[in-house]
């Protein structure tokens, strides 16, 4: 028999069904509860709220495990292109060769982007942030498609928007780093796989001769898949948030973009280079700074420390950390940073304040420094973050318009004064 929560209010039980998930997830249904009881839930930060069923990702924050589609992080790390892995998460299942011949051609064919667009980059100040100038450009595509306006006009019109998305967000992230850089825009190359044609028009000059080091798209690869998808992370609710008004997938993708900016989520990966080159500047005391961090009236807080679901370990940091070992050591680097981090860590993991409160390294930990061996500027770090999450955003938006699910509207508890009467400006 089915289980049953019960709910006692104003002297009345109610009852609500509960529902499992493939992996024994419970919940509790409470989508008829207001109308039932007149009441609502309240949960800042949706810390216990499931706003969806999702079959694409599934995580256990307390067992350390994250599968796309049911398959391992870490066999998909360790043996698949992220390509496969893109196409893993929008459609369901690993591509067969044919799929993936069909899949990785399309993408191919729409890497460019329109020749006017290079005009919004140079209208740009050479400082802006990448990530601002990523989400703007995000959203512009969708005034040279307008097709694409209504989402939902034909599966094969998904399609096309999702290929052009994929094939040309890389394009548009180098172009935001050559802008920065007031260096010539390098046309996509198309005879050169995902990682490595980013990697491309990233670094290649007009006047040299490049050639893309396996180790560094390999590890790209590696990155790029670990980054793939996360279930409903903030950016990943935001894109499904504004999806759910049927706004085009530019524009909710670019709404994820900003969302993933933020320190909190895939902005940490820069403020961790950042922190790390702050303590080295300041003399490499690591005690001091975990001190710092748990001085509640102090605001530093250990970046790349700490999740919302992961109260064991990140499997992610565990592949990362190991990648960055195997980088460093290919590439011949000696990065103090390294042992900074390594450092903090030990610190941090034997210290009762993260102990206590289950506080272990993020995905971000170690991947800003596996990005700057990569020659990656610390700047274009959180837009690397983006690239990988591109193809989690576009399934999870691809299923929440399939499952035809209502528009995304949060109630609340009103706190504000309550009803007054207007005074006049000289009565005030
Ligand atoms: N340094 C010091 N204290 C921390 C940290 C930290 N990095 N993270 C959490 N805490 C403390 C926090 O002060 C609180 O203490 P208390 O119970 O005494 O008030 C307790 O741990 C719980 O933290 P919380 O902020 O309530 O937890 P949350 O689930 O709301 O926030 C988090 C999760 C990731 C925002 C937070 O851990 C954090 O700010 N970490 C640093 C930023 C970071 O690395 N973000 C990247 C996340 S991984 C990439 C991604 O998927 O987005």
């Amino acid at each position: 028999m089915s289980e049953i929560a019960k709910i006692e209010l104003d002297g009345k039980t109610f009852e609500f069904p509960v529902i499992e998930g493939t992996e024994n997830e419970k919940a509790i249904d409470i989508s008829k509860l207001r109308d039932a009881t007149g009441y609502i839930t309240l949960d800042p930060g949706y810390k216990n709220t499931g706003a969806t069923k999702s079959s694409i990702t599934y995580l256990d924050g307390e067992k350390g495990i994250l599968h796309y589609r049911g398959y391992s992080i870490e066999q998909l790390a360790e043996k698949a292109s992220f390509i496969e892995v893109a196409y893993l998460l929008i459609y369901g299942n690993l591509p067969t060769q044919t799929e993936l011949d069909i899949f990785t051609n399309n993408i191919t064919k729409h890497t460019l982007v329109h020749e006017d667009m290079k005009q919004f980059f140079e209208a740009y100040p050479a400082k802006a942030h990448p990530m601002g100038v990523l989400a703007s450009m995000v959203c512009s595509l969708s005034t040279f498609y307008p097709e694409s306006l209504d989402p939902n006009r034909s599966p094969e019109a998904k399609d096309l928007t999702i290929l052009r998305l994929l094939a040309k967000l890389p394009t548009l992230a180098a172009w935001s780093y050559k802008n920065a850089m007031r260096h010539p825009f390098m046309y996509p190359k198309n005879d050169l796989n995902y990682c490595s044609n980013f990697l491309h028009m990233m670094f290649a000059m007009p006047t040299e001769d490049y050639t893309v080091d396996p180790v560094v798209s390999n590890a790209l690869n590696k990155l790029l898949i670990l980054h793939a998808d996360h279930e409903q992370n903030c950016s990943t609710s935001t894109v499904r948030i504004v999806g759910s008004s049927q706004a085009n997938l530019y524009a909710s993708i670019s709404a994820g973009i900003s969302a993933l900016w933020g320190p909190l989520h895939g902005g940490a990966n820069q403020a961790v280079i950042e922190m790390l080159e702050q303590i080295h500047a300041d003399g490499g005391d690591v005690d001091k700074w975990v001190t710092k961090a748990k001085d509640k009236e102090d605001p530093f807080r250990l970046m790349g420390f700490g999740h919302r679901v992961y109260k064991n370990f990140d499997p992610r940091a565990t592949i990362i950390k190991k990648a960055c070992d195997d980088v460093l050591e290919k590439m011949g680097i000696n990065d103090p940073m390294l042992e900074i981090a390594k450092k903090l860590e030990k610190v941090a993991l034997e210290d009762e304040y993260f102990k206590s409160r289950n506080l272990y390294p993020n995905v971000d930990f170690y991947s800003g420094i596996i990005y700057r061996a990569l020659g990656i500027p610390t700047e274009m770090f959180t837009v690397m973050f983006a690239i990988g999450r591109l193809p989690g955003w576009i399934a999870q938006w691809k299923e929440m318009t399939e499952n035809n699910e209502p528009i995304g509207r949060p109630r609340q508890i009103y706190t504000g004064a309550t009803p007054r009467e207007y005074v006049s400006i000289e009565k005030r």
